[in-house]
């Protein structure tokens, strides 16, 4: 039988979202294709994934609100090589946060923040429904944020990314669910105990503790279920939160 593939976008550190999702489904025996924009952090996950003997890894680094990038990508994890399916699950999960106040946030910022939150998800649910349509299979998952629902004082560059890239889930799942597509958005409220919190939001690491803090491993296991859902009863919006979050 063919190894089957995914490819996920938008992997930082070992210590995230995107870095653990990576190894969930390596632990099926996937072979992953680890889609990032920092080349030591991506070859960490591939050699995490590789030190473990199960799945398979490679890198392919790409700065995710680069068109040409992400088509390429894409033309690579579709032709995988002998031995294996073309990817068939696809993640969209790059993300970047700051409070800026908003009399001080810059269109620069502003532009930067919509790029990576949202345009990047638009390039690759556009590539993925293109792929993976014809095809009649697939999933794809995009990753949102509390911000994806509100916003708050500090957080409309964020908010307005986020809200973005889930009515671009919302469109695909109903545009491509029927053709066999399953699309799903996952709402992450909460803070997630992981490197990019510990070194910009410190504080709040400690304030909140590791039970008031998402886990990224616990969040990957929700990533690998939405996968497996039979047809009959699909996931289009997912919220995880711990349980000791207020909301
Ligand atoms: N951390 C939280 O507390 C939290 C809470 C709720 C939701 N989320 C969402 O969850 C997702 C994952 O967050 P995470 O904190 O766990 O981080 P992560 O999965 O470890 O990494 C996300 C990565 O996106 C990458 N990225 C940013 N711009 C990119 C670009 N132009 N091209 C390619 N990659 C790019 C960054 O890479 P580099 O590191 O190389 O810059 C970042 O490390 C994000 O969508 C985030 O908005 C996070």
């Amino acid at each position: 039988m063919n190894q089957a593939t995914v490819i996920v976008f938008g992997v930082g550190t070992a210590r995230g979202v995107g870095g653990a999702v990576c190894k969930r489904f390596a632990r099926e025996g996937y072979h992953v294709f680890v889609a990032g924009r920092t080349a030591s952090k991506i070859q960490q996950v591939v050699d995490d994934i590789m030190a473990t003997g199960i799945g398979s890894a490679e890198t392919l680094p790409t700065d995710v609100t680069d068109e040409a990038q992400v088509i390429a990508a894409f033309d690579r994890a579709m032709n995988p090589g002998p031995g294996r399916e073309p990817a068939d699950i696809v993640v969209s999960n790059a993300g970047n946060n700051a409070v800026i106040d908003f009399t001080k946030l810059s269109a620069a910022q502003f532009e930067d923040f919509w790029r990576v939150g949202c345009y990047s998800g638009f390039l690759i649910g556009r590539e993925a429904a293109r792929r993976l349509v014809p095809l009649g299979r697939g999933t794809v998952i995009f990753t949102g944020a509390s911000g994806s629902l509100r916003g708050k004082p500090g957080f409309a560059q964020f908010a307005a990314a986020k809200a973005g890239l889930r009515m671009i889930s919302q469109s695909m799942a109903r545009e491509y669910g029927p053709k066999g597509l399953h699309v799903a958005h996952v709402v992450i409220d909460g803070g997630i105990l992981g490197e990019r919190l510990e070194s910009a939001f410190p504080q709040m690491v400690q304030r909140l503790g590791s039970e008031g803090l998402l886990d990224y491993d616990a969040i990957a296991e929700n990533y690998w279920m939405l996968h497996r859902q039979p047809k009959s009863a699909w996931t289009q919006e997912l919220d995880l939160r711990t349980f000791k979050e207020s909301w």
